[in-house]
């Protein structure tokens, strides 16, 4: 039988590549450089399937094209905003993402954001590291205590539901939740959270507010200047989740005038680009997008993609359909 010919857009954890060999005629990005729209306009007309990422701008530009061989986009990732699923559609492409398997480190490394800004493990180490560490003292880099404190999530799929999860049962935090759809009482039970009707009357009650919701145009700014203001002069932001969430701009404003406590970020608005102003800002972490960055979730991720693909191409249907 002849194989599906398949794309994948970046490298993957070797393990994954091997077994995508053997199942399908694989080509490979082997430089690693993210590819251009031209690239995909390319790839759309020649492969059967094409494996993006959360690197990869699929826009209406990227679906430009007469008639495409693609018939499914397995994406790397649990995120999809970066792909024009109503392009997709009209080429009849099957869209497919990979959920469950990156949500423990995904709220793992909301958890390290929490606790790195609150307890200015940030500042504290570049201290140390640059030599201007004077000793202990009791009035030395003071930071806020994590544990009982009241935690905001917005967003409460599974990941918004993991981080729930160590901040309730491993800190004793008080969950407040606001999401589009109600939470069922007995999810809600289970973290001890209780749902309120808006953004709006989530901030002012959080000591931490992390999002956990998707990207793309419904979210877009969704953390603006007029809701940092409803923020405590106190209270910490967490994003894990996508980066045009939040007005970056803004968000630096609010940091420099010291209007919030501080903010830690694993996702950006222009990646890998920093908005400037967010650089002088020592009252907030950034790390580089790492939150599935472990060998387990990167190799479970890649083998969903090929649980996927392969599903369609065995004619069943897909587990993770997004469109
Ligand atoms: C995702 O899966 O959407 C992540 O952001 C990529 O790690």
């Amino acid at each position: 039988m002849v194989k599906p010919k398949v794309l994948i857009s970046r490298r993957w954890p070797e393990a994954v590549e091997r077994s995508m060999a053997d199942r399908f005629d694989l080509t490979l990005n082997e430089a690693d450089r993210p590819m251009t729209v031209a690239d995909f306009r390319a790839a759309f007309a020649a492969f059967d399937a094409v494996c993006p990422t959360v690197t990869d701008k699929l826009g209406p530009d990227a679906f430009d094209l007469p008639q495409a061989r693609t018939k499914v986009l397995g994406n790397f990732g649990v995120g999809f905003s970066h792909i024009d699923l109503e392009g997709a559609k009209r080429h009849g492409m099957a869209v497919t993402n990979t959920p469950d398997v990156l949500s423990d480190c995904t709220a793992d490394i909301a958890m390290t954001l929490m606790l790195m800004v609150a307890r200015r493990a940030g500042e504290g180490e570049r201290e140390l590291r640059a030599g201007e560490w004077a000793g202990w003292r009791p009035t030395h880099m003071i930071g806020t205590k994590v544990s009982g404190a009241t935690l905001g999530i917005i967003g409460f799929g599974r990941i918004g539901q993991a981080m729930a999860q160590r901040a309730h049962h491993g800190f004793g935090m008080k969950i407040l939740v606001q999401n589009r759809s109600p939470i069922a009482a007995e999810v809600l039970a289970r973290y001890g959270a209780r749902q309120v009707g808006s953004v709006e009357e989530l901030l002012p009650d959080c000591d931490f507010l992390s999002l956990h919701c998707p990207g793309g145009a419904a979210n877009l700014h969704l953390i603006n200047a007029e809701r940092l203001a409803l923020m405590r002069r106190d209270a910490f932001l967490i994003n894990t989740a996508r980066g045009e969430v939040v007005d970056e701009a803004a968000l630096a404003a609010a940091l420099a005038e010291h209007r919030i406590g501080g903010a830690g970020l694993d996702v950006f608005e222009r990646e890998p680009q920093i908005t400037a102003a967010l650089m002088d800002c020592p009252n907030l972490v950034m790390l580089p997008h790492l939150g599935s960055a472990t060998r387990a979730t990167r190799e479970a991720m890649g083998f969903r993609v090929m649980e996927n693909v392969s599903a369609f191409f065995d004619g069943k249907a897909p587990p993770d359909r997004v469109a």
